[in-house]
C-alpha cells in the first residue's frame, strides 16, 4: 500500500515517544512521580509502557491484588495528557508463586528444574501458570481497558527461551501427532532408519538433549517449530481476556533482533501491531565508520516492518548506553537523533526507550535511562532526548506512511535453524547472518529500499529478490521463484542454497533441488576452507555485467556445471580454476544469478548490486550517487515521499541533488545547493512522490 495507516492509537495521532516507566522503584521516594511528569512534559514523551515486571507489586500475595498505585499513577496521566501502554506482567513472576507451584519454574534441556529467579523462568505450558496469568490479565483488562490514559497493551516482554518439563513433553508429543499423523511418517521425515532411531511409540519421543538426543536434526528442527508455536499459543492465551473487555486495544509484544529461538513471522496474526527493542553497539571503534552497525540495525528495521507490511513501534533503545555490552561507549553528539530517526526511517512510528529513570540499585542500576541518578533535566542524555521530542512533533506528518519496497531479502527462521545445524564442511562458522548481510548493505548502500521476507510471502510486488544461503528450500518455494523469474524479475541465490527441503531431507537429483532449472546450474560438491584458506573469482572478458578484476573468496566454494547458465566469472585458483563462480541464467522475462562462491570483499557486492539495480530498474530512495557510508530511505503517504539522508560515514558529507525538487521538513526550506550532512548527520526532505509522478 502506497498511502498512509491510522495511527497506532486513535487516541494518538503523533509519533509515540515515550519509556518504560517503573514508578514501583520509587514508592519511597513520593515525590518522584509529580517530578516524573514535569520531565515527561519537557521531554515531549507522550506515552510510557508500565507494569513490565511488575507481578509482585500488583499481587504481593497470592489473590490479594494490589491495583491502587496503577490507578493513580493512570489518572495521573490521564489528567497530564500523557498516555499509557499497559503491560501484562508473565515475563517475571513473585517468588511466593515459585515456591507455592513448583511447576511454573522452567525445566533445563538436560531435565533439571530451575531455581527461582531472573525472568522469564517459566513453563510456556504449564496449567498452573497459564491459569495464574490468565487470572492477572483479566483484572487488568476489567479495571483498565477503558482507562483514558490507555492506548494498547504491551503483552509480557521480550517472549524467548524454552522449557523441557513433563507437560511440554507431552504438549510435543501431542504436537507431533498433529503434524505427522502417523509414527511411520515421523520416522521417515526425520530419516530414523540411520543409527537405529526409529519410533515404535510417541511416548519414546523426547525434546532434544544434552544428555540424550541432540543430533536428530529433524528432530531439532521440530523442537525449534513447537516452542515457537507454544510461545504463540501462551501469547495467544494471553491476550484473550484483554480483547474480551476491549477489542479496540491494539496488543503488541516486544520483539529482539538477532534472535533465532523463535519465528516472530508466526506471531503476526495475534498482534495488531508489531515492536521491538534495538540496542546498536554504535562506535565501537572510533577510527572506523558506523555503516556496519547501521546497516545491521536497518536490516532488522526492515524485517521488524516486513512482518505486517505496516509501520512498527521501536518500543525500546537507550538514550545513552546500555549496560550489558562488553564495552559501553557513549553516543558521540548527534547519533541520538540519527539512530532514533534511522528507526523511523525506516517505519517506525515510535522512538521508546528503556527506561525512563535510571534504577537506583538491582541488574540495570547503570543501564542509560532518561533521567540519570543526579535526578534533574540539566544533562546532555535528558536535552538530546527533549529535542528529539520536538524533532518527532516537527515531523509528525510522516508518522502512519508506509514503505515502498521493490527488492528483497529472503530470510526464513526454518532455514536459519537448519543452516546453522547442518553438520557440513564448515561447522566452525558458516556465517550465515554476515553473509546475509553482504547482499543486505550493498542495497543499503544504494539507498534501495528492501523488504526482508519469508517464504510464505507474495514475490509479485518485487523485482528484485535475494536469496542468500537459502539452505532449506521447499519445493513450492522454488516454484514461486520460478514463477518470479519467469515474468521478468531479477533472482540471486548464492552457494549452499536449495540443499535441503522443510524437513531437512537433502534434495534428491542434484543441487540446488527445487532451483535447479531457474539458476540453469548443477552444484556438484561444495568445498569447505580453513580460516587460512583463499580463492578467488576473476571476471571473464566481455560478461553481460561489464565487471571486472578479481576478489577474494573465503569459507565455502560450490562447484557447479552450467546447465543454460552464462559464466560471468571463474574460480582462480586449485583444482577447480576456471571453473564458473559466477552465472546468468535467463529464464522467461527474468534473470538469475548465482553466486557459488562466499566473496568476502564488500566492493565486490557493491558493484554487482549497481549493476542488477540499474537494470532491473528497482526503485531507489534517492537517485544520485551516494557517499559511502550514508544512505537514504523513504517512506511515502502517496502523494509526497519522505526522504531520510543518513550519515554513518564518521566525517562530514556533501550529497549532491537527484534532480527532485525537494523541502527539508524540519526548517521548512527549500533546499537549494544540495545536503552537507556532518558525521552523524542527517536530513529530512519531502518530494512530490516520484511514484505518483510515474
Ligand atoms: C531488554 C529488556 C529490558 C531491559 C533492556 C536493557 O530489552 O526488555 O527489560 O532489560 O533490555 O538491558
Ligand atoms: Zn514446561
Amino acid at each position: 500500500m502506497a498511502g498512509k495507516f491510522s495511527p497506532i492509537t486513535s487516541k494518538l495521532s503523533a509519533f509515540i515517544h515515550g519509556a518504560d516507566y517503573n514508578p514501583e522503584q520509587w514508592f519511597k521516594y513520593p515525590e518522584v512521580l509529580l517530578e516524573d511528569i514535569r520531565l515527561m512534559k519537557l521531554a515531549r514523551c507522550n506515552v510510557m509502557t508500565v507494569g513490565v515486571f511488575s507481578w509482585s507489586n500488583l499481587e504481593p500475595e497470592e489473590g490479594r491484588f494490589t491495583f491502587e498505585w496503577l490507578d493513580k499513577v493512570l489518572d495521573t496521566f490521564a489528567d497530564n495528557d500523557i498516555y499509557a501502554l499497559l503491560a501484562t506482567p508473565s515475563g517475571a513472576r513473585p517468588a511466593w508463586m515459585s515456591v507455592k507451584y513448583p511447576e511454573v519454574l522452567r525445566v533445563a534441556p538436560n531435565r533439571q528444574r530451575n531455581l527461582h529467579g531472573f525472568r522469564h523462568n517459566h513453563c510456556f505450558t504449564s496449567p498452573v501458570y497459564r491459569e495464574k496469568v490468565t487470572i492477572m490479565n483479566t483484572r487488568l483488562a476489567e479495571r483498565y481497558s477503558k482507562h483514558p490514559a490507555v492506548i494498547g497493551w504491551h503483552i509480557s516482554n521480550e517472549y524467548g527461551g524454552e522449557c523441557h518439563c513433563n507437560y511440554c513433553q507431552e504438549a510435543f508429543r501431542q504436537w507431533l501427532q498433529k503434524k505427522y499423523q502417523t509414527l511411520d511418517a515421523l520416522n521417515d521425515s526425520w530419516w530414523n532408519a540411520f543409527w537405529s532411531r526409529i519410533y515404535s511409540d510417541w511416548s519414546q519421543i523426547e525434546s532434544p538433549s544434552p544428555n540424550g538426543e541432540r543430533l536428530l536434526h529433524g528432530l531439532n528442527l521440530d523442537w525449534k517449530r513447537f516452542v515457537t508455536d507454544q510461545t504463540v499459543d501462551f501469547c495467544r492465551q494471553e491476550i484473550a481476556p484483554l480483547k474480551i473487555a476491549n477489542a479496540e486495544l491494539p496488543v503488541t509484544t516486544n520483539m529482539m533482533y538477532n534472535f533465532s529461538q523463535l519465528d516472530y513471522r508466526k506471531f503476526v496474526n495475534i498482534l495488531d501491531v508489531i515492536s521491538w527493542d534495538a540496542y546498536p553497539t554504535w562506535h565501537d571503534d572510533l577510527s572506523q565508520a558506523d555503516d556496519k552497525v547501521a546497516a545491521w540495525f536497518a536490516f532488522n528495521h526492515d524485517m521488524f516492518r516486513s512482518l505486517k507490511g505496516k509501520p512498527f513501534m521501536l518500543m525500546e533503545s537507550t538514550p545513552s548506553y546500555t549496560n550489558g555490552h562488553p564495552v559501553s561507549k557513549l553516543k558521540r553528539p548527534g547519533m541520538h537523533k540519527l539512530s532514533s530517526l534511522q528507526a523511523v526511517a525506516h517505519g517506525s512510528d515510535s522512538v521508546q526507550y528503556f527506561q525512563w529513570r535510571k534504577s537506583r540499585g538491582n541488574t540495570e542500576k547503570f543501564h542509560g535511562a532518561v533521567i540519570d541518578h543526579v535526578g534533574h533535566e540539566h544533562t546532555r542524555v535528558f536535552r538530546d532526548v527533549a529535542t528529539l521530542g520536538e524533532t518527532l512533533a516537527q515531523i509528525s506528518e510522516v508518522q502512519g506512511t508506509s514503505t515502498q519496497a521493490e527488492a528483497a531479502i529472503l530470510f526464513d527462521w526454518d532455514n536459519w535453524w537448519a543452516v546453522k545445524d547442518a553438520m557440513a564442511p564448515r561447522n566452525k562458522g558458516i556465517h550465515y547472518e554476515e553473509t546475509v548481510m553482504h547482499h543486505y548493505k550493498a542495497l543499503w548502500e544504494l539507498g534501495v529500499p528492501t523488504d526482508v521476507i519469508g517464504s510464505e510471502y507474495d514475490l509479485t510486488k518485487y523485482k528484485l529478490l535475494v536469496a542468500p544461503m537459502a539452505y532449506l528450500m521447499r519445493e513450492d518455494m522454488g516454484a514461486k521463484i520460478e514463477q518470479f523469474v519467469a515474468r521478468g524479475g531479477t533472482f540471486v541465490a548464492t552457494y549452499w542454497t536449495g540443499i535441503v527441503d522443510e524437513h531437512d531431507l537433502c534434495h534428491l537429483g542434484g543441487f540446488p533441488g527445487p532451483l535447479r532449472k531457474t539458476l540453469g546450474i548443477w552444484a556438484e560438491e561444495i568445498e569447505g576452507l580453513h580460516d587460512h584458506d583463499r580463492n578467488g573469482i576473476i571476471f571473464r572478458e566481455n560478461n553481460v555485467l561489464g565487471m571486472q578484476g578479481t576478489y577474494e573468496v573465503r569459507e565455502l566454494c560450490d562447484l557447479i556445471h552450467t546447465e543454460g547458465a552464462e559464466v560471468l566469472a571463474e574460480y582462480q585458483e586449485d583444482f577447480y580454476a576456471g571453473r564458473p563462480a559466477l552465472t546468468l541464467n535467463l529464464l522467461g522475462e527474468g534473470k538469475a544469478y548465482y553466486l557459488a562462491a562466499c566473496v568476502s570483499e564488500p566492493t565486490f557486492y557493491d558493484s554487482f548490486y549497481n549493476r542488477l539495480v540499474a537494470e532491473s530498474g528497482v526503485r531507489r530512495a534517492w537517485n544520485a550517487e551516494l557517499p559511502t557510508g550514508v544512505t537514504a530511505q523513504e517512506r511515502t503517504d502517496g502523494n509526497y515521499d519522505f526522504v531520510f539522508l543518513m550519515n554513518f560515514s564518521g566525517k562530514e558529507q556533501s550529497i549532491s541533488l537527484d534532480g527532485s525538487f525537494y523541502t527539508n521538513i524540519e526548517t521548512n526550506m527549500e533546499v537549494i545547493d544540495g545536503i552537507i550532512l556532518p558525521s552523524n548527520g542527517i536530513a529530512i526532505l519531502k518530494r512530490v512522490s516520484t511514484a505518483a509522478i510515474k
